[in-house]
């Protein structure tokens, strides 16, 4: 069984993401949002410097914010045609709710960069862990959104912020599948003095 919430070790033994490409309605209520977004907070932050924060996209915003993305792919891939461009301005619209994460990471006397980008990331796994709790379908994506200065100049960052996710809200559309995870033991050496 995926995803079950009998207990915090059980949903961290079963948790899995849902797909972006198949999610439907419901999305998260107002109440959720509030919820997830208390719960996402609540990661180790070197310094207490709370190096994140957040933006909702839902409703009209999302497809006001697909008119942004096509006119941007457009300029970057003048070439491409109408279904390429069509499908990047349905990017936001194939969940109820997206919730970009933005990490404020900035130099600090103290505090590597690095471990404040950590944190923000930290607070991705926190919110796809409470949205999961929740009953919610939820995936951390990127795509090229995160990674392109017009966008991110669109999006209402100045650097050196970042998108850390633009985390997908909604109702998985079918049936989750699990993928193969790794051989945690595998991957563990034990240092032992030379
Ligand atoms: C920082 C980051 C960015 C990601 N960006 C994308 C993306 O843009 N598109 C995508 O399909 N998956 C992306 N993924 C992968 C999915 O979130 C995730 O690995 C997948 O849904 C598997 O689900 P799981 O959480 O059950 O392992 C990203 C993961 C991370 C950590």
């Amino acid at each position: 069984m995926l995803n079950d919430t009998s207990s915090v070790l059980n949903l961290l033994r079963t948790r899995k993401s849902a797909s972006a490409k198949a999610m439907t309605e419901p999305g998260p209520s107002p109440a959720q949002i509030a919820e997830i977004l208390n719960l996402a907070v609540r990661v180790p932050d070197h310094g207490k410097l709370a190096p994140w924060r957040f933006i909702l996209w839902e409703g009209e915003a999302r497809a006001a914010f697909g008119e942004v993305m096509r006119a941007r792919w457009q300029a970057l891939h003048p070439d491409h045609g109408a279904e390429t461009l069509d499908a990047m301005r349905a990017l936001f619209l194939r969940a109820p709710a997206v919730l970009g994460v933005v990490s404020t990471a900035a130099d600090h006397p103290k505090i590597p960069v690095w471990e404040q980008q950590l944190s923000a990331g930290a607070v991705c796994m926190n919110i796809l862990t409470a949205a999961t709790a929740l009953g919610l379908g939820c995936q951390w994506n990127s795509d090229w959104v995160a990674y392109d200065a017009e966008m991110a100049r669109a999006m209402g960052l100045s650097p050196p912020e970042r998108i850390a996710g633009l985390i997908y809200l909604g109702t998985p559309a079918s049936p989750l599948e699990d993928r193969p995870r790794p051989d945690a033991g595998a991957l563990l050496t034990r240092w032992s003095a030379p």
